[in-house]
């Protein structure tokens, strides 16, 4: 009998798929529309507007696209991630960079103005090390907006479409097909929570670590033709499938 994957051997395979990727990510990855990137600047221009300041963290930073976005936005962009070399690979996008694990992130207490994880969160083990450093190194009135990953009521809703739909999309034989020494396992692995973050339990962390919470789903950023069809409107659980967090320190 095999034991349960552990939150270190999970750590790990995000390091090492995105280490093994770094280069290549971005054409990998592929979410780079001129109308994602759009919406990504308006969204920051917001959360530059309602943060006190101008630090923003990127967590989960990948190849840097939220610092990219930000470069006129946010006068001081910090990109953190737990693979080093994506972050060597791309750090013209940045003012600084860190290898740093969600959990324990190095950044000194009160230091920063708004905290972006964009797609992060379904390869995290779990949120409390988030919403603790969240809590920790935002001041008042600073921003955590989370969004991008795939909400589990929404695919608890639509279970059997959707695994229709990965079955054709097949992103694992994509990454392992571009990645010599790449397996399947830490391809899974590093997709932990595949399906679906219970964005309800992470919303209740983070009014109790004392932010101010707001929940929605949406549809904009996946497809042109769910672009045009549902725009940025927000729909009830379970009837889009991106989750978004906004929520402000209190
Ligand atoms: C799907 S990529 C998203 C990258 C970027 N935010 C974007 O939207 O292009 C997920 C990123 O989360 C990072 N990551 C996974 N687990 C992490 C952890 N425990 N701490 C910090 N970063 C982590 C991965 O290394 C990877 O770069």
């Amino acid at each position: 009998m095999t034991s349960a994957p552990t939150k270190a051997e999970v750590k790990q395979a995000n390091r090492q798929l995105y280490d093994t990727a770094a280069e290549k990510y971005e054409d990998i990855d592929g979410r780079r529309s001129p109308e994602l990137r759009a919406w990504l600047s308006r969204t920051l221009t917001d959360l530059r507007a309602q943060a006190p300041g101008p630090v923003l963290l990127d967590v989960g930073a990948g190849s840097g696209l939220i610092c990219r976005e930000a470069r006129n936005i946010f006068e001081q962009r910090v990109a953190l991630d737990i693979s080093p070399r994506i972050l060597a690979a791309h750090r013209d996008n940045f003012e600084l960079g860190a290898a740093a694990d969600v959990d324990a992130l190095p950044i000194a207490s009160g230091a920063a103005d708004a905290l972006v994880c964009f797609a992060v969160l379904h390869h995290l083990y779990d949120f409390q090390g988030l919403v603790r450093e969240a809590a920790r190194v935002l001041k008042p009135g600073g921003i955590f907006y989370s969004d991008h990953d795939m909400d589990s009521r929404f695919h608890a809703r639509f279970a059997w479409p959707l695994a229709a739909y990965r079955r054709l999309r097949d992103a694992g034989s994509k990454y392992v097909g571009a990645l010599p020494g790449l397996t399947r396992r830490v391809y899974e692995l590093s997709e932990w929570q595949e399906d679906g973050v219970d964005a309800d339990s992470l919303a209740k962390m983070l009014t109790e670590a004392g932010f101010t919470v707001r929940l929605t789903r949406h549809w904009y950023g996946l497809l042109p033709v769910t672009d045009a069809l549902f725009g940025f409107r927000s729909f009830a659980p379970g009837l889009a499938p991106l989750a978004r967090l906004w929520a402000v320190r209190n």
